[in-house]
């Protein structure tokens, strides 16, 4: 197993169009178990692959103790709105106040290609929605005020230029 490097906006590969998983194969299991070791060595609760350098319809996640792997997520139905902060890994120490559904009802597959129609609440369906998000070139920031976008913009600039 490997920790790989988590890309950190601005960097432009959070903003490519992922592709589907297509293979789901050893190469994809090997991919998978370098995710959850890189999520839990950065203490998040998700990681999609493209924060990772691979574009990829593909993420990870864990929460009170269960393990989720999501290839090619769809939400086809969304519910209710809650604001409460949100943190990601491409954005280190950064918590903002974002807008979710509460509950979603969201299709994929599994790590072997299984498909799956659930719903999901609560904390959990942020997550989803949020990794769900960077898979189709969508970040954090992109939910916030035009205020609060300038303002986030401008520090993570800097911490880019003096890392
Ligand atoms: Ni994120």
């Amino acid at each position: 197993m490997a920790i790989l490097d988590i890309l950190i906006y601005p960097d432009p590969a959070l903003r490519v169009q992922c592709r589907d998983v297509t293979e789901f194969d050893d190469k994809l299991k090997k991919l998978l178990q370098d995710m959850f070791e890189t999520m839990y060595s950065a203490k998040g609760v998700g990681l999609a692959a493209p924060q990772v350098g691979v574009p990829l319809k593909l993420f990870v996640a864990e929460w009170e103790g269960g393990r989720h792997v999501l290839a090619n997520p769809e939400i086809i139905e969304a519910e209710g709105s809650e604001r409460t902060d949100e943190g990601c890994l491409s954005f280190p120490g950064i918590y903002e106040e974002v807008a979710r559904p509460n509950k979603i009802r969201i299709l994929y597959h599994d790590e072997n290609g299984r498909r799956h129609d659930e719903v999901v609440e609560g904390f959990l369906a942020r997550v989803f929605a949020h990794e769900t998000d960077h898979l189709n070139a969508r970040l954090l920031i992109d939910h916030l005020s035009a205020l609060k976008r300038t303002f986030l913009r401008k520090r993570m600039g800097k911490k880019a230029r003096s890392a």
